[in-house]
């Protein structure tokens, strides 16, 4: 397999990766998460998540050479997340990957975070027909984008209008009275719970809201639901199954963003929807995804559950594809964007 070989620098929220491709090929990909010291906090603290990013970059470097087997010198070029994300933890990637390029003398790419989340399915699947539907479901997103061309023409066709997916299974978890971050947790127990339990709501679905929202989404009312349900419970002296309650609320879920995006695949002509974000390892989103997808004739693409939390290798997937596609490097003097737009690849 050929190809550019491209060490790729993640370092946006609480995870610092760093991932290694020759084209579409990975070679290595080596995290290291500081979630534990957020996790009695509740969230990330950015101070902590920037500090555990120094400390661990040089070493998580290291591990993924030694993985891919080569040496600093044989890479072709250093791509980086320059956003979107926190501040102070992007500031870290992007300044290690500064230093390496004008150390090895190599290009520098700056690049989006959201587009890696979906481009980092291409090394598992190949690259994408044309146009492909896009779910991205994170911490801080959720939104459908029909990709043309992922390095260069990505539009968003629909998004939350309050709360990210992953937000909601974060904040959910914290009213079931469960750990950080709470998607992973709600994952496991809610299997062992009734989905049909309880009728949590479904955001943006009511014929009204279709008119304008067609293919956005809206989590906080299911927020409030839950929230409600255990107050009442709490108040009435009832002790409550928090399997159902969890199985329930992933439902509701999972009901709306498959079936919006089955809808936007569908309107937008794409015969293809690829996942990608944190919440894309979702067991019960994979599975409803599967049976909605292949009811309409749609192709899944799935990228496996570890490459669609944050990671390395999806910066350096995408760096790959940018290169590949003839696009100039970045200058060196780019700054970190936490607030980078979707439909901006590179910086
Ligand atoms: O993409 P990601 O790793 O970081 C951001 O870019 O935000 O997404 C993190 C989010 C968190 O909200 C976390 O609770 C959620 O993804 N998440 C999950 C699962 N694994 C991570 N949500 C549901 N089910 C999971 N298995
Ligand atoms: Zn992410």
């Amino acid at each position: 397999m050929s190809g550019p070989l491209v060490l790729g620098i993640e370092s946006s929220c609480d995870e610092t990766s760093v991932g290694i491709v020759r084209g579409t090929e990975l070679l290595a990909n080596q995290t290291a998460s500081s979630v534990e010291l957020h996790a009695r906090f509740g969230g990330v603290v950015p101070e902590v998540a920037s500090r555990a990013h120094l400390e661990a970059m040089i070493p998580t470097l290291e591990r993924a050479l030694a993985d891919a087997g080569i040496d600093l010198g044989e890479v072709d070029a250093i791509s980086v997340t320059a956003g979107p994300g926190l501040m102070g933890s992007l500031v870290v990637g992007l300044s290690a990957a500064k230093a390496l390029a004008s150390v090895l003398n190599k290009p520098l790419y700056g690049l989006n975070h959201l587009v890696g989340h979906v481009a980092v399915d291409i090394c598992e699947h190949g690259l994408f027909p044309r146009p492909t539907l896009a779910l991205l479901v994170s911490g801080g997103h959720t939104q459908l984008l029909l990709v043309n061309d992922i390095t260069s023409d990505i539009a968003e066709v629909g998004t939350t209008i309050d709360d990210a997916a992953g937000e909601a299974y974060d904040k959910v978890a914290r009213l079931l009275g469960l750990p950080y971050p709470g998607g992973p947790v709600i994952d496991r127990i809610a299997a062992g719970g009734d989905p049909r339990a309880i009728a949590f709501p479904r955001g943006l679905t009511a014929r009204h809201d279709l008119e304008k929202h067609r293919f956005d989404y809206s989590f906080s009312g299911l927020k409030t639901a839950v929230a409600r349900y255990v107050e009442r419970a709490e108040r009435d002296q009832q002790t409550i199954s928090v399997t159902d309650v969890a199985a329930s609320f992933q439902e509701a879920v999972a009901d709306v963003l498959t079936r919006k995006a089955v809808d936007a695949a569908q309107h937008f002509g794409s015969g293809t929807i690829v996942l990608g974000g944190g919440v894309a390892a979702n067991l019960r989103l994979r599975g409803l995804m599967t049976e909605r997808t292949q009811a309409a004739g749609i192709e899944l693409r799935r990228p496996s559950p570890g490459l669609c939390t944050d990671n390395g290798a999806m910066i350096a997937v995408l760096g790959a594809q940018v290169i590949t596609a003839g696009y100039g490097p970045s200058s060196l003097d780019i700054s970190a964007d936490p607030g980078m737009p979707v439909t901006k690849v590179m910086a």
